[in-house]
């Protein structure tokens, strides 16, 4: 029987951010190069939207290509890009089918023109659906979102448009590519590396992190299911203590 069945439903995580990370080594254990392990990746990427729909995720954050990406070798750059090109042009009818609406993180100008085009008509043709809201983050990283919105702040301080005694946690938020989704829930990195890599630093604060060995072309929907009931077994306390929350 499916583990979705011990799913509770009012405990579902509003917003599930995920490291796909193993597709290289994937690739290599079966004698295969690293983009194989890529290509095989996008059924991982299937399920976990279809899965994320059925039980009511709202938000799911997908690290697809990190600023340090772009020190991999050319070939596997180039290959990554022609499938995410690929991808969201196959996959926008069944987004649509779904509900599902395509965001993106990320420095987007960076990434090659034919990959700009793909995803803004993909941001355009779904951006009435409601059910899931997909964040790609794209050539990001969290240090350069970070950057970016102290430049951005400190500008608004120079122009006097903005004091200092008016930055705060909601302030420095609202200055970050994710400033129109709540913070994750839940994380889910798969290879069994135990780390964040500049992915979400400032989002992360509070979020409940779950390590799982299985490469991510083997993680299906049964594996994005065991996260969550993973999930809904944890005290989340926020600094509180187990009383305070009765
Ligand atoms: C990490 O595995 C994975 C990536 C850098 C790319 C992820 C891309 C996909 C799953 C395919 C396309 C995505 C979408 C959204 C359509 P790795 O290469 O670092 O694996 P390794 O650690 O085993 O070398």
């Amino acid at each position: 029987m499916s583990l979705k069945t011990q799913i509770i439903p009012n405990k579902v995580p509003q917003h599930v951010a995920i490291i796909m990370d193993g597709n290289g080594r994937w690739a290599q254990q079966q004698g295969e190069l690293r983009i194989f392990g890529h290509t095989n990746g996008v059924e991982s990427v299937r399920s976990a939207i279809t899965a994320s729909v059925e039980i009511g995720v709202e938000f799911l954050t997908l690290y697809a290509f990190s600023t340090e990406n772009w020190n991999r070798p050319k070939e596997e750059i180039d290959a990554l890009m022609n499938l995410l090109v690929q991808s969201i042009t196959q996959e926008l009818d069944s987004m649509n089918e779904q509900g599902v609406k395509l965001e993106t993180i990320g420095d987007i100008d960076n990434l090659p023109k034919s990959c700009q085009l793909a995803l803004k008509d993909a941001i355009d043709k779904t951006k009435k659906n409601d059910k899931l809201t997909l964040i790609l983050a794209l050539s990001y990283s969290s240090r350069w979102e970070i950057t970016n919105a102290i430049t951005k702040i400190a500008l608004q301080i120079e122009e006097n448009k903005l004091s200092s005694n008016e930055i705060n946690e909601d302030l420095i938020s609202s200055y970050l590519s994710t400033s129109s989704f709540p913070d994750p829930e839940l994380l889910i990195r798969t290879s069994g590396e135990n780390r964040i890599s500049n992915f979400l630093m400032w989002q992360l604060a509070y979020t409940e992190l779950f390590f799982t060995d299985i490469l991510w072309p083997d993680f299906d929907k049964e594996c994005f299911y065991k996260a969550i009931i993973d999930f809904q077994k944890r005290e989340r306390r926020f600094g509180k203590t187990t009383e305070q929350l009765k």
